[in-house]
């Protein structure tokens, strides 16, 4: 077994945990180590992605908008069309694999908009797992599709009902669960961030889809004799972003953007935007990274249209290649967010997820300020079927209003 994994990225990581975690931290890494060492584990990840994943997953050409727009030609990384709508999935299935190994035959979770509970409830399903996933009071009433559909797939959903009722909250709950429940419990976090190993574990995982676009984007270029100026991602914990933007962390080039939730605008309260100064560094949930506290050191609340980007705190590796300048940081509002899954919709006929439509809005900033000839491609992280009840309401709400109110009258 090999060593080749760090705990620390620059000053951020670590595992700040209570003594009580050490042991499930230390298996789950020497788990992790084997696996990633034996070619029969990467064969079985394989097979699964494909089969029931539904990988690759499609790059598209956006053409329509990119020539509307008149500047960079914009590519799309269909994530959302993997199964459960979401790139959540790649880690679901690698975790749950990780489970197998280890012999354990529950699985906790922790979810926010409901894709990483949806894609750990649907592994749970096809592996045969008793599967519980912590979700917020206000998550729980945002994204009530992906409550059903968790429950249809046999989860438990927990409520958690204290501090803000959202995800952070729901990782506290899930820790703590799992410092009594360690002995044949397995914690699937859903995204890259949390105590060493789960940041490189999670990254590793979720590398496929940077590995998969690599592949896919220099075929495309090639083709249309273009230069690949940028990759651009969401970024609420950083797992889309980490896993999208990993096999080009070592080059120079292409530029790779991190897109943060600027929410209702930069005052303390109404955002989700951690870099670019707003964060502070900050041990919180196992991890020392940049985080948002208030003067006296508390965890700040925060607002996004999106509930998958409105967490706190920003993965120690994508904190540290910020500090570091190899990842640059942008914003984008809820109206932007929401302009831009409009734009989108009515030129290419595909809905990105609250969430990737961040990333989507710098897409569009960023092809403006380009020629013709440069590439940039966006991560469509997930698909917005499950923001319907969201993006209606916004964008349609008389009506919306009246067909809830002929449902609910039934
Ligand atoms: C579709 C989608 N994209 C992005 C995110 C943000 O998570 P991460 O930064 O870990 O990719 C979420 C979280 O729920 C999500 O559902």
């Amino acid at each position: 077994m090999t060593k080749r994994y760090n705990d620390y990225f620059g000053d951020f990581g670590g595992r700040y945990v209570a003594e009580v975690l050490r042991a499930p931290l230390d298996e789950l890494e020497d788990a992790f180590l084997d696996a990633m060492d034996d070619p029969s584990f990467h064969d079985e990840f394989d097979e699964i992605a494909s089969t029931f994943v539904g990988r690759p997953t499609p790059m598209l050409y956006a053409k329509n908008s990119s020539k509307e727009i008149g500047g960079a030609q914009i590519f799309v990384k269909l994530e959302g069309l993997a199964n459960t709508g979401a790139h959540k999935i790649n880690n679901a299935v690698g975790q749950i694999l990780l489970a197998k190994r280890m012999g354990k035959r529950r699985i906790i979770a922790e979810t926010g908009a409901g894709q990483h509970g949806v894609a750990t409830a649907a592994v749970c399903a096809k592996m045969g797992f008793e599967c519980t996933v912590y979700m917020g009071e206000i998550d729980i009433t945002r994204q009530k599709p992906n409550v059903f559909w968790m429950e249809l797939f046999g989860a438990t959903v927990a409520p958690v009902g204290s501090g803000q009722k959202t995800l952070k909250d729901a990782v506290n709950e899930a820790l703590r669960d799992w410092a009594s429940s360690f002995a044949d419990t397995h914690y699937i976090i859903g995204s890259a961030l949390g105590p060493s190993p789960y940041p490189d574990m999670v990254r590793e995982f979720q590398s496929v889809v940077g590995r998969e676009a690599r592949a896919q984007i220099e075929e495309m270029i090639t083709a249309r004799d273009l230069n690949l100026e940028a990759l651009v991602a969401c970024v609420g914990g950083g797992s889309n972003a980490i896993g999208f933007f990993e096999p080009f962390l070592e080059t120079k080039a292409p530029r790779l953007i991190g897109v943060e939730a600027g929410g209702r605008g930069p005052e303390p309260g109404n955002h989700a935007a951690r870099m670019k100064g707003l964060g502070r560094t900050g041990i919180v949930q196992g991890y020392k990274s940049l985080f948002l506290l208030d003067p006296d050191g508390q965890v700040q609340d925060t607002h996004s249209v999106s509930a998958g980007l409105d967490y706190p705190g920003i993965g120690p590796q994508l904190a540290a290649l910020g500090v570091a300048g190899r990842i640059e940081f942008a914003r984008a509002t809820d109206s932007e967010a929401l302009d831009a899954l409009q734009f989108f919709a009515k030129n290419e006929g595909v809905v990105f997820a609250l969430e990737s439509a961040h990333g989507a809005a710098e897409a569009i900033r960023l092809a403006r300020e380009l020629p013709p000839t440069s590439a940039i491609v966006v991560n469509m992280s997930g698909r917005g079927d499950k923001d319907l009840f969201i993006t209606a309401k916004q964008l349609d709400k008389e009506r919306w209003q009246e067909f809830l109110a002929r449902e609910a009258a039934e």
